[in-house]
């Protein structure tokens, strides 16, 4: 593949958050991506509930300004200054500094450091990974930590909190392949014949898991996956199952956290952090092949809209006002890819 030249240009999404907030598509140039080993050509990208604040003046996610959003990417590999990323190979990219303080995936290029360059695994393809993407990844990493303390189907039922989001369905999606019986929790109730399409035995309204309660209820679930906070995490500690694990992925129903210590010191409640963004490359490379493997979600297509850069608007403002029903995948290098 020929050396691009510095000024080549191509199209881009960028978010201006100063004095003029703007954004829409423009023409950006080689020379405007940061520094990084790898040049990749996006074929594929999504959007994430942290797109839609980092295009946000007051969304305190972006950490440059302008910015090329786009946490999440796939694509090929144009050049790379290092061994064992060739020119044409399949690569995905998310997490680290990508679409928040260096340019991300709403573009037809994106440079990032080789060490952050995930392969892509053999059956898993670029537009699949992004239907995947950061909130698959993390659904994976919450089901995979919660299995690493022990837990297994069979155990009760598994609550997943925030079930229509990007993190919400992918985890049911995949609790239900492993065999769980898997409760989903949502503030819409349209959406519950889709919910049990994609694997949950019942659903609960928001309602239910976000009133006041007493310090313990009732013990019902062997574990949680909550992406909600606010006050879905107290009531999920206090009706876990003795000795029951819930993995904290999100904020999107607040951030603050009121609890007794009784689930801790009565209840062996577990409550595990899961952070997406950090995780050491191996692991994350680990985890992407077990995506393609046996944390494989099985109903990706369902809910799956596909948009172009000049659709991400309406997309950015709907995740960031928790309408998603569904999850948006971005086509920005056009449908060639695999
Ligand atoms: N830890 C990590 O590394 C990591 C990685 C990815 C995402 N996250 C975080 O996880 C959360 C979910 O991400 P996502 O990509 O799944 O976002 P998403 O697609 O926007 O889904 C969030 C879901 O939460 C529910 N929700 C929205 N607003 C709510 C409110 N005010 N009160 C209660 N529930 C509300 C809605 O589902 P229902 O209507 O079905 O309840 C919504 O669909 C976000 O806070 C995100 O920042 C964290």
């Amino acid at each position: 593949m020929a050396e691009l030249e510095p000024d080549t240009p191509f199209e881009a999404y960028v978010a201006e958050r100063g004095e003029n907030p703007r954004r829409g598509v423009r023409t950006m140039r080689l020379s405007d991506l940061p520094a990084g080993e790898a040049l990749i050509r996006v074929a594929w990208s999504s959007v994430n509930y942290k797109d839609g604040l980092a295009v946000r003046p007051d969304g305190r996610v972006a950490r440059i300004d302008p910015i090329i959003p786009g946490i999440d990417l796939a694509g090929t590999v144009v050049s790379a200054d290092v061994d064992g990323l060739a020119p044409g190979a399949a690569v995905l990219a998310h997490g680290y500094e990508i679409g928040v303080a260096r340019h991300g995936g709403y573009a037809e290029y994106a440079r990032v450091p080789s060490e952050q360059v995930v392969p892509l695994p053999a059956g898993l393809g670029a537009r699949e990974a992004m239907a995947i993407g950061t909130a698959g990844f993390t659904a994976a990493l919450a089901i995979a930590r919660l299995e690493d303390l022990g837990l297994s189907a069979g155990a009760g039922p598994v609550l997943v909190t925030g079930a229509t989001g990007g993190v919400g369905r992918i985890a049911i999606d995949i609790l239900a392949a492993r065999g769980y019986e898997v409760w989903a929790a949502t503030g819409k109730a349209a959406a519950s014949s889709d919910l049990q399409t994609l694997g949950a035995t019942g659903v609960l309204s928001r309602d239910e898991i976000t009133a006041p309660g007493k310090a313990l209820e009732s013990q019902r679930w062997a574990a949680a996956i909550d992406s909600v906070g606010g006050p879905a995490l107290p009531y999920i500690l206090r009706s876990l199952r003795y000795g029951g694990a819930v993995a904290a992925c999100g904020n999107a129903g607040g951030a603050s956290l009121e609890t007794t210590v009784f689930p801790f010191i009565l209840r062996a409640a577990r409550l595990i952090g899961i952070d997406s963004v950090d995780v050491p490359i191996a692991d994350r490379r680990a985890l992407w092949a077990r995506l393609s493997d046996d944390l494989r979600p099985q109903h990706l297509e369902l809910g799956l809209q596909s948009i172009g850069l000049d659709e991400l608007d309406p997309a950015l403002e709907a995740i960031h006002a928790g309408e998603a029903r569904g999850r948006w995948i971005v086509r920005v290098g056009g449908e060639d890819a695999r």
